[in-house]
């Protein structure tokens, strides 16, 4: 089930995950030949397949999963000795880069969130309308959905599915959570499911109750916003003076680190009086999207995920990165450690 960025199913079979934006992308990264590309979040591999063939060049395609590595096996045999596959964590994609022997690339993609593929397995424990083990954990490690519903505090519990979920009834959730939890501890989707649903009430065609909820856990457990503001930067050390990075993004969060981000380094900010020219660092990006790029009705109708789907893309200067980050880039949330004290 490919398509958007066009393309076929990963090793034949059936659809895994369709491709969001994935045309747009490509187009924007500009592969050329002899170039060498990160998909940081390769997936069913709909970006990776793109890219190769867009031009004769390679691909380091990365994925904290170990079931997306195992299954981009065949494409890796197909592609010829172009497509090298690293489980790891994007935010680490320059030392990728560096272990996989090449000083810098000419472009990365991230195409944040989760797959179908995770989605719809009832065993990863992501889905509130599957019954599986309350996991959520996109790479084995670190603590689970259930490690922090069993064991945050009420106001931390409530901060992470406010923040995370913009759940307006985060309070009553966190409250029901944890007085279900004192009879016994959360184990499956299906219980903290019922839980949210019976606080949170929707309407016949409204989201599911627990739709927020779910989405909120799941961002904190992988710590999505940290991951990709750290792989921001790195892409700033890795990509080549003219090449280009290519964000998209599901959630108005990770937007809004994306767009903060390239604001500062495209010196876009405006000039300010109070500024001297002559203090403000070069920009080490060029914004060549004004306004973010979102899927068309077409799109939408295949793949209603691509609804909230929002792209953001920047040509590297020869500016030398910047040591610094924006102050403001990540929201104020409890850490693992707090959690896992119940502080
Ligand atoms: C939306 S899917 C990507 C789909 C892919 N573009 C395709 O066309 O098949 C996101 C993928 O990124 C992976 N991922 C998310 N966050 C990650 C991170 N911080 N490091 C590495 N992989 C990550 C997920 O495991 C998932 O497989």
């Amino acid at each position: 089930m490919m398509a958007g960025g066009g393309g076929s199913a990963v090793a034949g079979g059936p659809a895994l995950h369709i491709p969001v934006l994935g045309r747009s992308a490509v187009e924007l990264l500009q592969p050329r030949q002899g170039g060498v590309y990160i998909d940081g979040t390769f997936g069913a591999g709909g970006y990776t397949r793109a890219i190769l063939a867009a031009a004769d060049c390679s691909v380091i395609g990365i994925d904290r999963d170990q079931t997306a590595i195992a299954l981009g096996a065949d494409l890796v045999d197909q592609a010829g000795g172009r497509l090298t596959l690293i489980e790891d964590r994007f935010s680490i994609l320059d030392a990728i880069t560096r272990d996989a022997g090449f000083a810098a690339v000419d472009g990365v993609a991230l195409d944040l969130g989760v797959s179908s593929m995770q989605l719809d397995t009832a065993r990863r424990g992501f889905s509130f309308r599957l019954d599986g083990p309350l996991d959520m954990r996109m790479g084995g490690e670190g603590p689970s959905a259930a490690d922090v519903v069993n064991k945050a505090s009420e106001r931390d519990l409530a901060n992470i599915i406010f923040i995370l979920g913009e759940e307006r009834h985060s309070r009553s959730v966190a409250r029901a959570i944890v007085k279900a939890r004192t009879d016994a501890p959360f184990e499956t989707t299906r219980a903290l499911a019922d839980t949210v649903a019976s606080v949170v009430r929707s309407r016949p065609n409204d989201i599911h109750p627990a739709t927020r909820t779910f989405q909120a856990l799941r961002i904190f457990v992988n710590d999505e916003l940290g991951e990709l503001a750290t792989a921001l930067h790195a892409a700033e050390r890795v990509i080549k003076p003219g090449g280009r990075l290519v964000v998209v993004s599901f959630h108005s969060l990770e937007d809004r680190i994306v767009k903060t981000f390239l604001v500062d380094r495209s010196g876009s900010r405006g000039s300010s009086r109070h500024v001297p020219e002559v203090d403000r660092p070069a920009p080490t990006f060029r914004t060549l999207t004004k306004r973010p790029v979102t899927a068309d009705d077409e799109e939408i109708a295949q793949n209603p995920r691509a609804r909230s789907a929002k792209l953001r893309a920047a040509e590297r200067t020869d500016a030398a990165a910047r040591a610094d980050m924006p102050s403001n880039l990540l929201p104020d949330l409890p850490s693992f450690a707090d959690v896992a004290g119940g502080r």
